[in-house]
């Protein structure tokens, strides 16, 4: 491969990398044109999937006017839960096999948009709920043909879900966060209004932006996917492939969206903040449903499973819990000062495209630079201080590590390998930063 010594091919690695993506409108005033596109998709009989809160505010008027004016008969689901368990998205299911829909429409962020998969999923092929959860917790048995259609209005803009195959949801019973993944599961289409971001609360609007920002970072730092064991079957070629040429494009421009605009869109937000915060989000999906994310995330299903007392602003305040982007971003200044030696050309372009004075710098410095930029941006937009920041002690080491050493899949995509003691490590230098 001669796009970038970075992909140079290796004995036994892969030599091939795959393009997955979904249909997607981008802007102001797009999500206007959602009863167009469900009639395009042939929908007569739609149900609205949301959220208590957002079922609100204007995304969801907008969504079922548009709807209406395409004489679609609409019916609109607002029993979503945040953070969806095993029961919410059979309940959701429950309720989309009532209707006897030929179509879904899901406005929200990730928890609405994964529910409104699941529900499409088990109304169209009925199963046992365990039967598609991924294994080993569930059977994961292959969906079974396509689905109705669906298209996915994100209210936020972390996640990507508009374009991923995965529905992320609690487990209640095993205490864990599973999911069901097929490429069967994907929207037909998503539609990202930039205007839908305005009502975010501005910790929510930080959290989401270092989520993208990390799924951006990591995936342009994973391991290449001429690293990565050539698959004996094609089929068998994970999702998540390493580094590639596609990926990094996206990556390195949603670095740069997210660096140059997260704090202001934070602290002091104009149009053209939300529409960089939305793009970015969109490029950051491609990058992570491509290559994949790595440490700062395999770490951060530990940060929130086992949460302590730590209630953040602009979320539901019943119960404890550290936000995914929290979660993630906590870790990251951490892991890259760590990694920035094993590719210091692919770290030193992060900190040149986010504008940091590199005229001095010596490459195998890039990590401890991206590291100390991504932590003026969280003291800039209110983020807590490392792990402590969030109710977690030195004495939590081993419990955090204990959890997060498991998540082979994420650890295994880095850049280096990460033994047991060198993961510990990390947990120890993101107690605190400043
Ligand atoms: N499917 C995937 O590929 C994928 C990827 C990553 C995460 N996830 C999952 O997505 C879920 C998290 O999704 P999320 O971060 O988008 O948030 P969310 O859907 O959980 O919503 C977070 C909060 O923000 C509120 N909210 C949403 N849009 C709003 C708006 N425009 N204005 C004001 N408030 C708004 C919601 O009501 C909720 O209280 C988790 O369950 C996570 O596991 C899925
Ligand atoms: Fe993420």
């Amino acid at each position: 491969m001669s796009l970038s010594p970075y992909f140079r091919p290796t004995e036994g690695g892969d030599s091939v990398f795959s393009v997955e993506s979904g249909k997607i409108k981008f802007g102001f005033g797009a999500l206007e044109e959602v009863g167009v596109d469900a009639r395009s998709l042939g929908m007569k009989r739609v149900a609205i999937y949301t959220d208590p809160n957002v079922a609100k505010l204007e995304p969801v008027s907008i969504a079922l006017n548009s709807l209406k004016k395409q004489a679609i008969d609409v019916t609109v689901y607002k029993e979503v839960e945040v953070e969806p368990t095993d029961c919410s998205f059979k309940a959701a299911a429950a309720f989309a096999q009532d209707g006897r829909f030929d179509g879904f429409v899901s406005v929200g962020g990730g928890s609405v948009i994964d529910t409104c998969k699941a529900a499409n999923l088990y109304a169209t092929y009925p199963a046992e709920f365990i039967d598609y959860v991924n294994a080993p917790i569930g059977k994961a048995i292959s969906v079974p043909g396509p689905l109705k259609p669906h298209i996915a209005c994100p209210t936020t803009f972390g996640t990507a879900s508009e374009s991923t195959g995965f529905a992320i949801f609690d487990y209640t019973e095993m205490k864990a966060k599973t999911g069901i993944v097929s490429p069967r599961l994907r929207a037909d289409i998503g539609i990202l209004d930039p205007g839908s971001l305005k009502t975010l609360p501005p910790l929510v609007r930080a959290a989401n932006g270092f989520d993208v920002f990390s799924h951006a970072c990591e995936s342009f730092t994973a391991r290449p996917f001429t690293q990565r064991p050539s698959p004996s079957d094609p089929t068998k070629r994970p999702l998540s492939q390493g580094a590639n040429p596609y990926s990094d494009i996206a990556c390195i421009e949603a670095i740069k969206l997210i660096g140059n605009n997260l704090v202001q869109a934070v602290t002091a937000p104009e149009d053209y903040n939300f529409e960089a915060l939305m793009f970015a989000g969109m490029l950051a999906g491609i990058g992570f449903g491509n290559a994949g994310n790595h440490l700062p995330h395999g770490m951060s299903y530990a940060v929130a499973g086992l949460v302590k007392n730590y209630r953040p602003d602009g979320w539901p305040q019943d119960h404890a819990m550290v936000p995914h982007g929290i979660a993630v971003i906590l870790n990251s200044p951490a892991v890259f000062q760590l990694t920035g030696p094993a590719c210091p050309d692919r770290h030193m372009l992060t900190v040149e495209v986010i504008g940091a004075d590199i005229k001095k710098t010596d490459e195998n410095d890039a990590g401890a630079i991206l590291a100390k930029r991504i932590i003026e941006m969280m003291k800039a937009t209110g983020i807590p201080n490392g792990l402590k920041g969030v109710g977690y002690t030195e004495d939590d080491l081993e419990d955090l590590t204990d959890k997060a050493f498991p998540q082979k899949r994420l650890i295994d995509n880095a850049p280096m390998p990460i033994d047991r003691e060198q993961l510990r490590d990390l947990f120890k230098s993101a107690m605190t930063y400043w």
